[in-house]
């Protein structure tokens, strides 16, 4: 994992581990029932995979069984797990998407003339970077090599995927030095429309990874994220999670799974769900989260 990765992953946890928690507590608990279930539901005689397993905060480590692994691209997430949990579980450090390196260089390309090292001007690195952004097909190679290798019985995503396109997007602005999108464009950006499409094409890899690992999969993750303060409410479980939250009228609510839905991609009928659920996590002020937790069981 290159090196900008792994300090931005890092300064990533610090700044989630620094957030202020008191009105985490509802999310937290859900969170770990969810994760401890699956943890207890998993065959203890195969090996159990924890991807995003981050410092632990979501993840009840003492429910899990002897053969689990926890992987995080964070260099320091086994070392917080092991403060917090008082255990040293295996520990893969690599990026899940199997992109962020390509993505990191082609931005590098954009930004900088490889031939004089002279820096671009923003508005023709961000045309380049934009064009030259389809080309690129996030692959989780180092993901699928390890399910190949180890067979896990049980997998789960501890709010990992909805990560996927805010690193990209962190990654690809150490680069630029600034934010990456236009503020003075109208209409749509190509170059925040590229950055949507690749985080697309790296979920819809990752849960193609996860689906023909034939392991059970316990999956949380950010299904939205919403903007503003006014009230909102969470109806009855909706399949269009949009169809399920009331009262949101001058919020902003955006989609950090580029549109997908997860079911459809490993695909499975919703009914076929050992668990669905979706909660609301009050991130802080002014963003919530909405959550949302699916198991999927092959027996
Ligand atoms: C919101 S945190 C999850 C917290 C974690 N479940 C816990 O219990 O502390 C997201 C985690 O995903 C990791 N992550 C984000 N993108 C990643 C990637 N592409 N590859 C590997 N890990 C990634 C981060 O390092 C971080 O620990």
């Amino acid at each position: 994992m290159s090196k900008p990765l792994s300090r931005l992953l890092r300064q990533e946890q610090f700044a989630f581990l620094a957030r202020n928690h008191t009105d985490w507590s509802g999310h937290l608990q859900r969170v770990r029932a969810f994760l401890g279930e699956g943890l207890q539901a998993a065959d203890p005689s195969r090996p159990v995979l924890i991807l995003g397993a981050g410092a632990g905060l979501e993840v009840p480590w003492a429910l899990a069984p002897p053969r689990t692994t926890g992987w995080d691209g964070d260099p320091w997430s086994r070392t917080w797990t092991a403060l917090r949990h008082g255990c040293w579980p295996p520990w893969v450090f690599a990026d899940l998407t199997g992109g962020l390196s390509d993505l990191e260089a082609m931005a590098r390309r954009a930004v900088m003339e490889p031939w004089s090292g002279r820096r671009r001007d923003r508005e023709t690195a961000r045309k380049r970077l934009a064009g030259l952004l389809p080309s690129l097909q996030p692959d989780p190679e180092p993901l699928r090599a390890w399910i190949e290798r180890h067979r896990p019985g049980t997998i789960l995503a501890a709010n990992v995927m909805g990560q996927f396109g805010v690193v990209a997007q962190r990654l690809v602005e150490t680069r630029f030095g600034g934010p990456l999108g236009d503020p003075d464009a109208e209409g749509a950006d190509p170059l925040v429309e590229a950055m949507e499409a690749w985080t697309g094409l790296a979920i819809t890899a990752f849960l193609g990874a996860l689906r023909d690992s034939g392991a059970d999969l316990w999956l949380v993750h950010d299904r939205a994220v919403v903007f503003g303060a006014g009230p909102l409410d969470l109806g009855p479980w909706e399949q269009d999670w949009t169809r399920q939250l009331g009262g949101c009228s001058g919020l902003e609510a955006g989609d950090p799974l580029a549109g997908l839905d997860v079911p459809t991609l490993l695909g499975v009928e919703t009914e076929a769900l050992a668990r669905k659920e979706r909660w609301l996590w009050p991130v802080a002020p002014e963003q919530r989260h909405l959550v949302e937790a699916l198991a999927f069981c092959r027996r």
